[in-house]
């Protein structure tokens, strides 16, 4: 029989009593985390978002309340009426905050039963992470989930505070739009109204917010939904939140403060200092030291051991030598067997026409002393795992062959990204067993928000950087076309406009990436505002004239209307969230995510719908399954 809760209000939460309570009434309500029955004695812990807290059901004291105490079951939802008392100095758990007290309840009421989930909230999680999102509401009971989203609330309350005061309104940008320029595919809504007519739904706020720029606003944010059909991956969701700026007038460094200044207010909500200004780094030597646009600043960077051979000894070992020659090296893994090192192969990019040595016994019986050089130029330590990763002559990739005065060719940047993907695999495979990031695990854990991000050893467990420089355009293969590497609203800089038809691998644009622990965290760029410069990009990127006004007609037309120069930025709020949680996925602080195959496991969605609904919108089904 369940009671009614009648008049009964509740005083405190579970998890904020202490000893200097006791003697106090209290009313508590929550679900049963824990039952133990000690014949006379019956002993719930009683669980809220705070916390919980022990409740003694007494059958001399509470004959009523010890028999309902019998019949609960783990997540029934209960209240306790009672007083608060102090434990018995051996009772005392002191792993629990409210380990000093418990309740001596003198009347227990059960609001709701419970069916038996296929895991408990008071265990550690289950490895299956299906039915984890099927029961989301009882895994979301969890201590840790609903830390994850208390913290979530906090980074984004002082995101919001920081950005606020320092100028920034927050409006609202729409949901049914038009294509935006982000180059995911879209998620189309037909319209009912509009016969074969969709809206899409926006991919980012981009061209929304540069007309508010237009519109006079000068400094504009927003936590916006952003919603892009991608494949997802443990840091890519179909429809994520993004802290979204732009403002009018600014410089690069402009940019560059302002979220500096919010990034540090939100971990430090998370209790983690962020040292700033943020370091910085050009793309070409990004790609150079880490092999990556976005590094990972926490494991050894990329060496140049060209000098550790001789044309000869390039020669026999099939290494081409007009491109990089470039050793890795993962911390203290320790000697590899032959089948060890061989389970490391399918890792290796073969595509990018890059080869790989990692047999150093081998090659030193061959060349003892390039080996030895490089180990020594790469700084190895006897435990450290090294690997040569160089060009390979017997798969060169097509690419473009252009190469500019300083900057990388694709080439080059092939061999360097192939031996950046390879470092962070191999050091995400062996980071746990042989702490190779530089930091232990146990460091790793320490160093979440509530020791302030600092790892015992003194190194900084997340580590920002800039990323600057970029190049305008990358070059697509399969499409033989220029693309561009931001969206095509992307300024260049203004002295590489002149090559922006001639040369498109010459031009640097005014963008910049942030990265942090070799996750992008967030991406900008200094706009175009000016229609001329806009239709000579365009027209660079092989969009024409027809198709630009079909895709951003009105964001054409609106540029013509007094135009202020502005730029901006995006970071990944579920990213950063991700990452001062300690998570290793995105789902694990999104409350209600999709799956890897894009499917809401909970509300079963998606799903067909109606012959009726499909009827209205004009639409049919052309597949059946
Ligand atoms: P961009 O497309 O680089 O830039 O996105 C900015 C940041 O958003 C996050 N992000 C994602 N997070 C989770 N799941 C996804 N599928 C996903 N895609 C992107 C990343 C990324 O760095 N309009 C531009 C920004 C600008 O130029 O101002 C934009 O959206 O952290």
């Amino acid at each position: 029989m369940l009671d009614f809760l009648g008049n009964l209000e509740r005083t405190h939460l579970c998890g904020d009593l202490r000893a200097a309570h006791a003697g106090q009434q209290v009313v508590l309500m929550g679900w049963v985390n824990r039952r133990r029955d000690h014949g006379n004695l019956i002993f719930l812990d009683l669980r809220d978002r705070s916390g919980i807290a022990q409740i003694v059901l007494d059958k001399e004291l509470t004959p009523d309340g010890h028999l309902k105490g019998e019949q609960v079951r783990p997540e029934y939802v209960v209240a306790a009426v009672g007083k608060v008392s102090l434990r018995d100095k051996d009772a005392i758990n002191p792993k629990m905050p409210t380990g000093e007290i418990e309740i001596e309840a003198t009347q227990l009421l059960v609001l709701n039963d419970a069916r038996l989930a296929p895991f408990s909230p008071s265990d550690e999680a289950i490895q299956n992470e299906e039915v984890r999102l099927k029961y989301r509401y009882v895994d979301l009971r969890r201590p840790e989930m609903q830390r994850n989203f208390w913290l979530r609330h906090e980074i984004t309350l002082a995101i919001r505070e920081s950005l606020s005061k320092q100028g920034f309104l927050e409006i609202e940008t729409p949901i049914l739009t038009k294509s935006t320029p982000e180059g995911a595919r879209d998620f189309l809504v037909p319209s009912r109204v509009h016969p074969g007519e969709f809206y899409a739904l926006p991919q980012s706020p981009q061209i929304f917010k540069q007309i508010l720029m237009i519109s006079g606003f000068d400094r504009y944010f927003q936590i916006a939904r952003c919603f892009r059909d991608e494949d997802q991956r443990a840091d890519r969701q179909l429809e994520f939140t993004q802290v979204d700026l732009e403002m009018s007038f600014p410089r690069q460094e402009t940019v560059f403060g302002v979220v500096e200044q919010f990034l540090a207010a939100g971990f430090a909500a998370a209790g983690v200092t962020l040292p700033t200004p943020f370091p910085r780094i050009t793309y070409d030597d990004s790609m150079r030291q880490f092999g990556s646009d976005k590094p990972d600043l926490r494991l050894p960077g990329l060496t140049d051991v060209r000098a550790a051979f001789t044309d000869a000894a390039l020669a026999t070992l099939q290494i081409d030598p007009a491109l990089p020659v470039v050793a890795l090296r993962i911390p203290k893994v320790g000697e590899l067997s032959r089948k060890e090192r061989e389970e490391n192969h399918p890792i290796f990019d073969q595509k990018k026409g890059a080869k790989f040595i990692d047999d150093f016994k081998r090659l030193a019986k061959g060349f003892p002393e390039a080996a030895a050089k490089v180990r020594k130029l790469a700084g190895a330590a006897d435990e450290d795992f090294v690997i040569i990763v160089a060009g390979d002559p017997a798969h060169p990739v097509k690419a473009s062959d252009t190469k500019f005065e300083g900057r990388l060719s694709e080439r080059e940047i092939n061999v360097y990204s192939a031996a950046g993907n390879f470092r962070t695999e191999l050091a995400k495979k062996y980071a746990d067993r042989h702490g190779a990031f530089g930091i232990t695990e146990e460091a790793v854990q320490n160093a979440n928000p509530r020791s302030g991000g600092k790892a015992v050893d003194g190194a900084s467990a997340f580590n920002p950087i800039w990323i600057v420089n970029f190049p305008m355009f990358e070059y697509d293969l399969a499409s033989a076309k220029w693309m561009p590497a931001h969206h095509p609203f992307t300024s260049p800089f203004e002295a590489d406009m002149a090559n922006l038809i001639s040369d498109p691998a010459s031009v640097r644009a005014n963008c910049y990436d942030l990265a942090m622990n070799g996750l992008e965290l967030g991406s900008g760029s200094i706009r175009i505002h000016r229609k001329d410069v806009q239709q000579q990009i365009f027209q660079s990127l092989g969009i024409s004239d027809e198709e630009a006004k079909a895709r951003f007609g009105f964001f054409l037309d609106a540029l013509e209307y007094g135009t202020p120069p502005h730029g901006g930025i995006a970071l990944g709020l579920d990213r950063i969230v991700m990452l001062l949680a300690g998570a290793p996925s995105l789902r694990e602080v999104i409350a209600f995510p999709k799956t890897a195959k894009a499917i809401d496991l909970m509300a079963d969605a998606p799903t067909t719908v109606s012959e009726h609904q499909l009827k209205e919108l004009h639409i049919r089904v052309a597949l059946k399954s």
